[in-house]
């Protein structure tokens, strides 16, 4: 997609204080640090959406100190379409800022049709990074994680395409998300034995969906990985854009599968008395939530959506104020159990 640039030939150049305020964060026993906060691109950067708008997000979110820009080989929609918009922006905007980037890309799901363009096959995976690069014009990501278990694939194959593209220098780094604990144990186990960078889980943790303290984030502390939290905001409910219903632009208004009025509806109650929890503490909730999930050593970074920059703007106070009284912490437990 082209981008139509009323600024004319205009070269973006980056907040010069953008390290100043972000707090970066180790990833398990590694060498990266990641900004406490990063951006996800599963929304807000397709072929529907407005590139423009994308792009002004993407200059935020860096001129905010954020380096870690997280995509996958089906985020759109359609298919591909946020990582090819993603290259047409790194292209223009980014270019001479590649080596300040902390790029991600996955595979796992469903994305081309046929046997092998799903789940957890070396021929997947392979094939699909070749094409995401292609798409995102890079020669290589900074992580590349299998998306989600396969059950019928041998660990030790999905494993060992990991491991080779590693070696292939196609990733510097590698990830597994959605593994279960016991799942995350054997993956880190065959990375350990073919000396590949494991260092983080990508895994769904918000107030409204706590399962990786059921284990998994002792399992990433003891194999020395770091755990990055996504849709933090339950996709937009732990903020203040549902109090007074439904917006129209909102993702629970859109016709996607993922959020739906349902949901926010049964949920409302414990969103207010959330929402004047936030309060107290002189935040907003969407702040709240972010830093309740900083409370977490193990977690690397907070990966947040964003439909505007302001959204960014917002979320990234969640860092002025990251403490938690027990009190608070008991209130929230009682909220949301
Ligand atoms: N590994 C996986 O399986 C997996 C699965 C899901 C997501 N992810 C990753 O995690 C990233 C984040 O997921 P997510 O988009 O669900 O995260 P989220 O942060 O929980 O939700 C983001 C959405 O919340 C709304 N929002 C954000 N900040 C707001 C604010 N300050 N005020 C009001 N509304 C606000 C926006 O929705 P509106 O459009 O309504 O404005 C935004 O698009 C994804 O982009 C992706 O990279 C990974």
């Amino acid at each position: 997609m082209q981008i139509n640039d009323k600024s004319g030939t205009k070269e973006y150049i980056a907040n010069a204080q953008r390290y100043e305020t972000m707090t970066y964060k180790r990833t398990g026993k590694s060498g990266v640090l990641l900004p406490a906060i990063s951006l996800g691109l599963w929304h807000n950067f397709g072929f529907v959406d407005n590139i423009q708008n994308g792009r002004e997000v993407l200059k935020c979110a860096f001129d905010l100190g954020i380096t870690h820009y997280d995509l996958a080989n089906n985020y759109g929609p359609p298919y591909g379409s946020a990582e090819e918009n993603f290259g047409t922006i790194l292209k223009k905007d980014f270019k001479n800022y590649r080596d300040e980037l902390f790029i991600a890309s996955k595979a796992g799901y469903d994305m081309w049709p046929g046997p092998y363009g799903n789940l957890g096959s070396r021929k997947y995976l392979i094939s699909s990074l070749d094409q995401s690069l292609k798409r995102m014009g890079l020669d290589y990501v900074d992580i590349f994680y299998h998306h989600r278990p396969d059950p019928d694939t041998p660990l030790e194959e999905t494993m060992g395409a990991l491991a080779d593209i590693v070696r292939q220098g196609k990733a510097l780094y590698v990830g597994i998300s959605n593994y279960q604990p016991k799942e995350t144990q054997e993956a880190a186990k065959i990375l350990k034995r073919l000396n590949v960078p494991f260092i983080l889980h990508q895994a769904r943790y918000s107030m409204f969906d706590r399962w990786v303290e059921d284990g998994l984030l002792n399992t990433l502390d003891e194999n020395g990985a770091g755990c990055i939290a996504f849709s933090p905001l339950a996709q937009g409910m732990l903020t203040d854009k549902y109090l007074k219903g439904i917006p129209k632009d909102s993702r629970a208004a859109k016709d996607l599968t993922y959020l739906d009025v349902d949901t926010v509806t049964n949920n409302l109650d414990k969103i207010q008395r959330l929402n004047t929890l936030a309060i107290e503490r002189g935040q907003k909730l969407s702040q709240m939530a972010i830093a309740w999930i900083l409370r977490q050593p193990q977690v690397a970074s907070v990966l947040v959506g964003a439909s505007s920059a302001n959204q960014l703007k917002e979320n990234v106070k969640a860092l002025d104020n990251l403490s938690f009284s027990e009190d608070e912490l008991k209130l929230i437990d009682k909220i949301v159990s």
